[in-house]
C-alpha cells in the first residue's frame, strides 16, 4: 500500500509516468469513465477547500466511483475531540482511499501511520501540498514541455505558502533548474528549504524583494497569496497581504514566453486585468488539478486501464 505524503515519494520515473497517465486522461476520459467502479474515495478536510477537495471528488466521479467525507472539522467528530489517528482507522472501514486535509504539519503522516488504505496528502499546515504540486507540474510540462532548464520565480508568501515547499522539493531533482525567490523579508523561505533543500543540493537560487527587478529574466512566475490563517496576529497580515500586485505594467517587463501560474485562491497578488494575458495559465492550472489527480488515484489503487 503506498501513500503520498510528499512529492518526493514519487521517483522522476514515476512522476513522468504519472503525467503521461494525467495526459492521456485528458484526451481520452471515456477510456477511464468506469476505471473506478464500486471504488470509493473519503476527502476528510479539516481547513477550508474549493479546489483540492472539488477537484479530488470530481476525479473520483470522472473515474467511475463515489466519494464520501466532511469538509470541515466542526461537521466531523473532531469536534468531539476524536483523534486523526482513531478517525482514518474508521474511514479505512469506509473507503478505499483518502484525502486528508489539516492544518497541522504532519497530521497526513500520522494518519498514514494508522491506515488501512491509501492516505494523500492534501496540505498538511505549511509543510507539504504534494497534489498542488502535481498539478503545477503538469501545468508547467503540458505548456513549456519540459519540467527542466527554467528559471522559475516564486513569489508571495514563502515562508507559510506549502505549495511553494513542495514545489521546489519537486523540482530540484530535474536538472538546469533556478530559482528566483521574491519574498519580503519577513516572509523568506524558511531555513530547511535553503539550507538543506537547495544548498544541500547545489541548487542555484537568489532572494529578492522587487518583483520589477526579476520578472524579465523569468520562464515561469509562481505567483501566492499571503497565508492568512498561518499570522500569529491580523496586524502582520495587513502590513504584508498587498505587497506584491501583479499587473499588466509589470507584465510588459516580462518575457513573451513566460507563464504566470498560482496555485489559488487569489486575493489581490494578480490584478484581474492580468487573466486576460495569453501568460496567465493559472485556471487551466486548476483544470489541470483534476486530470493528474485521476492518474493519481488509479496508481494509488493500482489500477491499469489498456489502452
Ligand atoms: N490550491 C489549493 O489548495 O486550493 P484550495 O485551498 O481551494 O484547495
Amino acid at each position: 500500500m503506498r501513500h503520498l505524503m510528499s512529492p518526493l515519494d514519487l521517483s522522476v520515473e514515476e512522476l513522468d509516468e504519472l503525467l503521461k497517465l494525467a495526459g492521456d486522461i485528458e484526451k481520452h476520459p471515456e477510456k477511464y469513465a468506469h476505471a473506478c467502479e464500486g471504488k470509493k474515495l473519503a476527502t476528510c478536510f479539516y481547513e477550508p477547500s474549493t479546489r483540492t477537495r472539488l477537484s479530488f471528488e470530481a476525479a473520483m466521479l470522472n473515474l467511475g466511483g463515489s466519494v464520501l467525507g466532511f469538509h470541515s472539522a466542526d461537521s466531523s467528530s473532531a469536534a468531539k475531540g476524536e483523534s486523526v489517528s482513531d478517525t482514518i482507522r474508521v474511514i479505512s472501514c469506509y473507503a478505499d482511499i483518502c484525502a486528508i486535509r489539516h492544518p497541522k504539519e504532519g497530521a497526513a503522516l500520522v494518519a498514514s501511520q494508522k491506515s488501512g488504505i491509501p492516505v494523500i496528502n492534501a496540505g498538511d499546515g505549511g509543510h507539504q501540498h504534494p497534489t498542488q504540486t502535481l498539478t503545477d507540474l503538469l501545468t508547467i510540462y503540458n505548456l513549456k514541455g519540459r519540467c527542466d532548464h527554467l528559471k522559475i520565480g516564486l513569489c508571495g508568501d514563502l515562508k507559510f505558502g506549502r505549495t511553494v515547499h513542495s514545489l521546489i522539493n519537486a523540482l530540484i531533482r530535474y536538472p538546469g533548474i533556478e530559482f528566483v525567490l521574491v519574498s519580503p523579508e519577513e516572509l523568506r523561505v524558511p531555513s530547511y528549504i535553503r539550507t538543506d533543500v537547495l544548498e544541500a543540493n547545489d541548487i542555484p537560487f537568489c532572494e529578492m524583494e522587487k518583483l520589477e527587478d526579476a520578472i524579465g529574466d523569468l520562464d515561469i512566475l509562481y505567483m501566492t497569496r499571503v497565508q492568512r490563517e498561518r499570522f500569529f496576529n491580523e496586524e502582520d497580515y495587513v502590513r504584508m497581504k498587498d505587497f506584491y500586485i501583479l499587473d499588466n505594467k509589470k507584465m510588459a517587463l516580462a518575457k513573451e514566453d513566460m507563464l504566470v501560474l498560482h496555485p489559488l485562491p487569489r486575493v489581490n497578488e494578480i490584478a484581474i486585468e492580468v487573466d486576460d494575458d495569453p501568460r496567465a495559465v493559472y485556471f487551466k492550472q486548476a483544470q489541470y488539478g483534476v486530470y493528474v489527480r485521476m492518474a493519481l488515484i488509479l496508481t494509488l489503487l493500482g489500477i491499469k486501464v489498456d489502452s
